[in-house]
């Protein structure tokens, strides 16, 4: 008889099998109204989901449920298979970086420096390293100025760095917190709105930027109102209308369903290019 090694079956849901990111049954409710309602959504390694939906759909809203910001009403998220916890810096730790509708940016800190605080969540050195400055800390320090040095070349802000960011057009803003989240360096992206404010060079050198964030290994999760810089980006797309997802699918499954045509008013989705602008509800 042959000693056959047989391999323990794997449970479900562990690190190797699970989606990246699996949002199950996500509801948000303020008071009486629900901004999020009963939401799946998974993301798996290597794609690029969209999100969209008219505004106050619950899109932002849905963003601060898997980031911590929000302690859903009800259900889970999980990031490769475990719960995350609902803190903000647990996230980020956990690989889920982010980046905000309304820009969070450190006005009168440098370029540098706003994407070195984006690290911070990576590195081992603590509050008394830094105090005392002994080598460790500035072997760190280094360490983290160097990688933060690659992402600007990354962006296209190297030649930018010590320029204080409040002095970067709009564009480059925007090109400056996605820098800042991947330095976390995370398995997931969160995207709210990266392109809003941009112009249309702006957005077309945005999408390239994703494609390549993308090659790096790091899956991407973007809402996007620019349906073009959607449909030419993304694997697939979820339409959240009223806190509800009503579909989700490939470029032509989400432009030929009925209920997203009317979500959009009748607008056909080739032109509904910056026709919402986001002018309310910024999170
Ligand atoms: N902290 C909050 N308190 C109360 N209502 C909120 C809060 N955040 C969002 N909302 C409401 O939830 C709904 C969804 O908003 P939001 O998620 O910002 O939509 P979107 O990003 O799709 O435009 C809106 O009606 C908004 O006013
Ligand atoms: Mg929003």
């Amino acid at each position: 008889m042959s000693t056959q090694t047989v391999p323990a079956p794997r449970p479900a849901g562990t690190e190797n099998d699970a989606p990246l990111l699996h949002a199950s049954g996500v509801v948000m409710r303020f008071g009486g109204l629900t901004a999020v309602n009963n939401v799946d959504l998974t993301v798996n390694k290597g794609e690029i989901v969209g999100l969209i939906g008219p505004n106050g759909a619950g899109k932002t809203t849905f963003f601060n449920c898997l980031t911590g910001l929000y302690v859903p009403t009800e259900g889970t998220v999980r990031y490769q298979g475990t719960v995350l916890p609902p803190k903000p810096h647990l996230v980020t730790s956990a690989g889920i970086a982010r980046t905000f509708q309304n820009i969070r940016l450190f006005a009168n800190m440098t370029v540098l420096e706003n994407v070195l605080v984006g690290r911070h969540t990576r590195t081992k050195e603590g509050l008394f390293s830094a105090i005392l400055r002994g080598p460790g800390y500035k072997k760190a320090e280094a360490e983290s100025r160097d990688k933060a040095m690659e992402l600007l070349e990354f962006i296209g802000l190297d030649h930018k760095a010590e320029h204080l960011a409040r002095n970067l057009p709009y564009g480059e803003q925007r090109k400056l917190e996605i820098a800042r989240a991947m330095a976390s360096e995370p398995g997931l992206l969160l995207l709210d709105e990266p392109t809003a404010g941009m112009n249309p060079q702006e957005t077309r050198a945005a999408e390239e930027l994703v494609f390549a964030i993308r090659d790096k290994g790091i899956a991407i999760l973007v809402i996007e109102h620019d349906m073009r810089f959607i449909f030419n980006l993304c694997d697939r797309t979820a339409v959240l209308v009223q806190g509800q997802k009503i579909v989700e699918g490939d470029k032509e499954t989400v432009q030929n369903d009925e209920r997203v045509i009317t979500a959009y008013l009748g607008a056909p989705l080739e032109g509904a290019t910056e026709t919402a602008a986001s002018t309310e509800a910024d999170q």
